[in-house]
């Protein structure tokens, strides 16, 4: 099944307003599918002018429609403010904020009810991984916070897998051992919902991606797009990640 690299910015708490519109009024015209996750403030601003190929995110919202939840965010709010997706159980939200993956699947439920794209991100820590326990962790992580969605809801979900100790370290995975773990993903999604829900879902890889390693590790069979934090917050660095993936053919 053929796919075009799928390439999203998490900005995560960075950026004004002013700061994101200018960001974007300085993509060149010629991008392809991209999407940026970016902090509810400066959703319904960038919708205007925004290259029509560039779909806009957010990178939480509340399981609940509505209601007495002081600070909270709904699903409908982020739709209505110009998000067409939204990024669930990202590592910062599972460790900082406690977030386990029963919430993330209420979130996703939610999320998909009202009719934004899903990405749901899973990643094991580096004492996890010390201990060997990844394979464990990452099941868990991906059949909890999908737990009883069907092959149909699947088709609104992305995959991304961010190793917790390659995010904003500067040291990513090497490429074989992504491309190992990606596949081990496609095939619990294979197992559980088929192989034509395994072939067509997107796994991302996230953790450290920059314009030097987006050939390497988007190249990789399972690796079907990137999740690039810190390297998406300046539109110089980010544009050469953009380019640097058009050249793959996959
Ligand atoms: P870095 O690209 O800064 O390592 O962050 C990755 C990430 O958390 C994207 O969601």
């Amino acid at each position: 099944m053929s796919k075009d690299v799928r390439i999203v910015a998490n900005w995560k708490m960075n950026k004004t307003i002013r700061e994101a519109t200018d960001f974007i009024s300085k993509l060149p015209n010629t991008i392809a599918v991209l999407s940026i996750a970016m902090p509810f403030t400066a959703l319904h601003a960038c919708t205007k002018n925004k290259p029509p190929l560039l779909s806009l995110g957010a990178q939480n919202i509340y399981f609940e429609s509505h209601g007495p939840f002081t600070g909270e965010t709904s699903a409908e709010m982020v739709k209505d403010a110009g998000a067409e997706f939204v990024i669930l159980g990202h590592s910062e939200r599972r460790h900082i904020f406690s977030e386990d993956s029963g919430a993330v699947n209420k979130k996703i439920r939610q999320a998909l009810l009202c009719g934004l794209e899903v990405i749901l991100c899973i990643g094991e820590t580096l004492t996890q991984r010390d201990e060997n326990k990844t394979v464990e962790v990452l099941r868990e992580q991906l059949f909890e916070s999908l737990f009883e969605l069907t092959e149909e809801q699947l088709d609104q979900i992305s995959i991304a897998y961010e190793p917790v100790w390659a995010i904003g370290t500067g040291k990513p995975s090497t490429a074989q051992m992504a491309q190992e773990t990606h596949f081990m993903l496609r095939s619990f999604i294979r197992d559980k919902w088929g192989q034509v829900a395994s072939e067509k879902i997107f796994i991302l890889h996230g953790g450290s991606i920059k314009p030097e390693n987006i050939q390497e590790l988007s190249s990789q069979p399972d690796i079907d797009g990137v999740l690039v934090g810190g390297a998406s917050l300046d539109v110089g660095v980010f544009t050469q990640i953009i380019q640097n993936a058009g050249n793959i053919k996959k």
